[in-house]
């Protein structure tokens, strides 16, 4: 009897053990198929540079020319001057702004200019920084965040509290922090790596009408992610009479507010700053965003007010989700593929674990400072 029983059991471990295993390969295998769901057109002109700088001329009738060109710039035409480029970065994590920049330096031919932006206390930091470094060639601004635009109108129901950092809100002010900027700027959360050519992602269309591109999170993606955060209900609260008065399907596709393109003359135009702040304060006074389960924080207010006035991005160019697990959801073939890699979620390139991490390695340059270290084992 006793024996029996003992079989039994082992039986019992042994489909256990076979359902286990099952779950767990198709939970690796399925990531690795992604690219056969996305979009592979572009895949030949990835291209990188890893060695070369581009070399920037700032002055004399080519740059004059540029700047002249430059002034003629809207949504509808592709650039022929400077591409705009914004990066905001709190003083925590600084290193991923400096990487950044260097992947987008080394991948293009382009003249771009960066607007960074980071707290108050960083700015010396962050000009040290690049000035030490061979990025110090690179043509930038940088502007330190006033706290005192965004305190008292940030409210954070439980959730993940660094979503509270002012910098996350820096993004909102855009026509405010650069007011001689009228044209055409390009977004970027500080932990991506661009692999592509900047200029293809400025270039995105903006259609008539729209306020921005942004990438959504339903199309294209594979059924593991996309049965995670992904539409307008798990990031607002459909009881708000404010939020019913917009008139939103609460199954409309989400989109990830990291990477954007948009026209700043159209942003003030439309009063965007002034909508999202909004929204923003009057969370702080009624539940507006719901559970924050899927981020919260400054994607809430940015859903509301670019409501069904988005364009896409290519797909390939925010290839995101990096930072959801530890483990490998992409395969190395198609991150190679990929032009621009975003590691949003909990686990940062620059920390312990995080997949595909040695991409991210390539363009780090060290702080001279030595305050902020990638965490590495061994
Ligand atoms: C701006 O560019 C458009 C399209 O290239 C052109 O039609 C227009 O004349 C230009 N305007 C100025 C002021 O140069
Ligand atoms: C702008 O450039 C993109 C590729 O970078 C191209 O597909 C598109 O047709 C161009 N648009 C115009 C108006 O030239
Ligand atoms: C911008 O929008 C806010 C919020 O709707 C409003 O209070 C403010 O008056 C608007 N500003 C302008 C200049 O229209």
């Amino acid at each position: 009897m006793i024996f029996e029983m003992g079989i039994l059991s082992a039986r019992k471990v042994g489909v256990l053990l076979a359902l286990f295993w099952m779950g767990a390969l198709c939970y690796f295998w399925l990531p690795n198929h992604i690219p056969d769901f996305l979009d592979l057109r572009s895949k030949s002109s990835v291209r990188s540079r890893h060695d070369v700088l581009p070399r920037l001329d700032n002055s004399g009738p080519v740059a004059n020319q540029i700047r002249m060109q430059q002034l003629n710039l809207s949504s509808g035409h592709n650039v022929t001057g400077v591409i705009h480029v914004c990066i905001t970065s709190d003083g925590n994590t600084l290193g991923g702004m400096v990487a950044l920049i260097n992947s987008i330096v080394r991948n293009t031919k382009h003249h771009v200019k960066f607007h960074l932006v980071t707290d108050e206390d960083s700015v010396n930091h962050l000009g040290d920084w690049i000035k030490s470094s061979p990025l110090r060639e690179i043509d930038y601004e940088v502007k330190g965040f006033p706290e005192s635009w965004v305190s008292g109108k940030i409210r954070i129901r439980g959730g993940r509290l660094e979503l509270g950092s002012p910098l996350n809100y820096a993004r909102y002010y855009l026509p405010r922090l650069f007011p001689n900027l009228k044209e055409k700027i390009v977004f970027i959360d500080d932990d991506c790596i661009v692999q592509g050519d900047i200029m293809e992602l400025y270039n995105t269309e903006i259609k008539g009408g729209d306020l921005a591109a942004f990438s959504e999170d339903c199309k294209g993606m594979n059924k593991r992610l996309s049965r995670l955060a992904n539409v307008y209900a798990e990031f607002l609260d459909f009881k708000n009479k404010h939020v019913q008065e917009r008139n939103i399907s609460p199954t409309a596709c989400s989109f990830n507010t990291g990477v954007f393109v948009t026209d700043l003359a159209n942003w003030h135009k439309e009063n965007i700053t002034g909508q999202l702040e909004y929204w923003m304060e009057l969370n702080t006074r009624e539940e507006v965003y719901g559970n924050e389960q899927g981020g919260g924080g400054s994607q809430p207010p940015m859903m509301l007010v670019f409501y069904n006035r988005i364009s896409p991005i290519d797909s390939m160019w925010h290839v995101r989700f990096l930072g959801w697990t530890s483990g490998t959801s992409y395969s190395k073939s198609f991150i190679s593929h990929a032009k621009l890699l975003h590691w949003n979620g909990k686990f940062k390139p620059w920390g312990r674990v995080a997949q595909h991490s040695d991409v991210w390695d390539r363009y780090f340059l060290s702080d001279p400072s030595g305050k902020f270290k990638p965490i590495r084992r061994g």
